[in-house]
């Protein structure tokens, strides 16, 4: 079975190829490096011991995807390639829904024109409504978004959940992931933001290892135990096995099947600064600072759906996660570069 992967050479796109490559899958990678390196791929394919065919491409352009699904036998695809930061998409919402929405559809035209119809997406929990209670499971309120990025995803989901309903044959999987943290247990590859990181777990990563001088932990007055912002950590190679169960589900099932990828537990960012210094005996500098506009005091899974149906759940502990993004960012202090 051959596997599409777009946005292949990300964070949660390069943990995903390589567990697919372990897995026996035959695996295309198409990226355009504006948020990723070359290098990436390459220790992909060291650490998989298997090689595979890259395009770099732009997946907006559907001439460059007719190429590769006129030189390749596709059976599936999965999407990661797409504008992530949030506070980014609120300075250029035009070009996150330029991006977002476009690479979608174009994907979606590629297949129809190919036959190929099993379509896997990188959604987020930023579809969620903010008024939901917790867990959120599959079946939340959603929309209500609260920033562009946000509004991308949800608005993906929603070109997809009518392509499956207009193509019965299509087999589509919505994978809402929550907070990705961590990186392979080799150090190899990881997290590498292009500039400042927006998230919790790579800032703390880069204060352990002296880019910046301390945290700052934006709110400390939430009506949470602590006062922090809670939210549901996973590990990105949890994440990533996630990808490879649901490839084998979509061999089974046809229509629109969403799934929460998340622990199900809720950790504060105190939680998770404490959590990284007891499994890397670094410590993490602090200063509290004001709230970040749009954060939701508490996000986390309910992962029920994805244990019974794709018989999928993270097994990786907050300690581990911690250990393996350390690991990552120690051995490359400066990411890819
Ligand atoms: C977590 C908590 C911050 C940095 C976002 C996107 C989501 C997904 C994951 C793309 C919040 C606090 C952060 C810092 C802090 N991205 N924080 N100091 O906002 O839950 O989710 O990233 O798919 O779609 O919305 O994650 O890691 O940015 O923030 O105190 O220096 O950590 O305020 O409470 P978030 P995050």
């Amino acid at each position: 079975m051959t596997i599409f992967v777009t946005g292949g050479a990300g964070y949660i796109g390069s943990h995903t190829v390589l567990k697919l490559l372990e897995n026996g899958y035959e695996v295309i990678v198409a990226d355009n490096f504006s948020n990723s390196k070359p290098e990436a791929v390459k220790r992909i394919k060291g650490l998989a011991g298997r090689d595979f065919l890259f395009y770099e491409i732009d997946v907006c352009d559907g001439k460059q995807l007719d190429k590769v699904f006129s030189e390749n036998k596709i059976d599936c695809v999965i999407h990661f390639a797409g504008l992530k930061a949030v506070g980014e998409s609120v300075e250029k919402p035009l070009e996150y829904y330029k991006n977002n929405l476009n690479s979608t559809i174009s994907l979606c035209e590629a297949m129809k024109k190919h036959n190929v119809n099993k379509f896997i997406f990188s959604s987020s929990a930023t579809v969620y409504s903010g008024d939901n209670a917790m867990p959120l499971t599959e079946n939340s309120l959603t929309g209500g978004c609260i920033n562009p990025y946000g509004w991308t995803k949800y608005m993906c989901e929603q070109i997809l959940i009518d392509t499956a309903n207009a193509n019965e044959d299509w087999s589509v999987a919505l994978l809402r992931y929550f907070n990705p943290i961590g990186a392979h247990e080799s150090g190899k590859i990881g997290e590498d933001p292009q500039d400042i990181p927006n998230n919790l777990m790579p800032f703390i990563a880069q204060t352990a290892v002296g880019k910046f001088s301390h945290l700052n932990v934006k709110g400390t007055d939430y009506d949470t135990p602590d006062g922090t912002c809670i939210r549901d950590y996973i590990h990105v190679t949890d994440l990533a096995e996630g990808h490879v169960s649901a490839v084998n589900y979509l061999k089974s099932h046809t229509g629109v099947n969403i799934f929460n990828l998340g622990t199900g537990k809720g950790v504060s960012v105190l939680e998770l600064a404490c959590a990284f210094e007891q499994a890397t005996g670094v410590e993490i500098k602090r200063k509290d600072a004001p709230r970040r506009p749009g954060d939701q005091p508490v996000s986390f899974a309910s992962t029920d759906k994805a244990k019974k149906e794709l018989g999928w759940e993270a097994k990786k502990t907050l300690l581990e996660a911690c250990a393996d993004s350390w690991r990552w960012q120690k051995n490359n202090p400066n990411g890819y570069k």
